[in-house]
């Protein structure tokens, strides 16, 4: 089976947004006190410009006025947000104060049965799954999170 482009325009909601937030120019340095990848990690790695990502999102005939960019820095760009509600928030930062600035800025917006996704909650990236873990203990969050593979898991927001 395959598919053209526009198969994907026609069955999509039209209801929703779809918000990128990324600095479009990589890693920020790490905080190397958090952040045992702060030894191979200097910032500025995995840089993938706006103009590429819009590319990407244009190839699958998905760039229109539901998909959202902020660019810049999740510690700038997050707190100011017009972002109203959240149904799904994916979460990959890799970085453990991105994943803390992620979850502090955009986890109250997650409306009660939506979902978080963690890119990041193996043993590859140990300061990625210490924010996440860091954050429920602070803010006495409980429910299982359930895995998906060595890296992926996720959490239903209850309340
Ligand atoms: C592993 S990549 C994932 C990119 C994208 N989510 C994907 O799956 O292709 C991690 C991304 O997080 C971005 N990033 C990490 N920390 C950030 C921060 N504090 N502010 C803005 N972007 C950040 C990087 O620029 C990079 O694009």
């Amino acid at each position: 089976m395959h598919f053209h482009a526009g198969d994907f325009s026609r069955v999509r909601v039209k209801d929703r947004v779809v918000w990128v937030s990324d600095s479009f120019e990589g890693l920020p340095r790490p905080d190397e006190a958090k952040n045992a990848e702060a030894r191979i990690w200097s910032g500025g790695e995995m840089a993938v410009s706006l103009e590429e990502v819009q590319d990407n999102f244009r190839r699958y005939g998905l760039f229109d006025e539901q998909v959202r960019f902020l660019k810049g820095y999740f510690k700038d760009t997050l707190p100011k947000a017009p972002i109203e509600r959240i149904a799904v928030l994916r979460v990959d930062g890799d970085l453990y104060e991105s994943v803390t600035q992620t979850l502090d800025y955009l986890y109250p917006k997650v409306s009660a049965g939506g979902y978080i996704i963690l890119d990041d909650y193996g043993d590859h990236l140990p300061p990625a799954r210490k924010a996440v873990d860091d954050y429920r203990a602070a803010h006495g969050i409980t429910t299982p999170i359930e895995r998906i593979d060595y890296s992926g898991a996720f959490w239903r927001k209850e309340k």
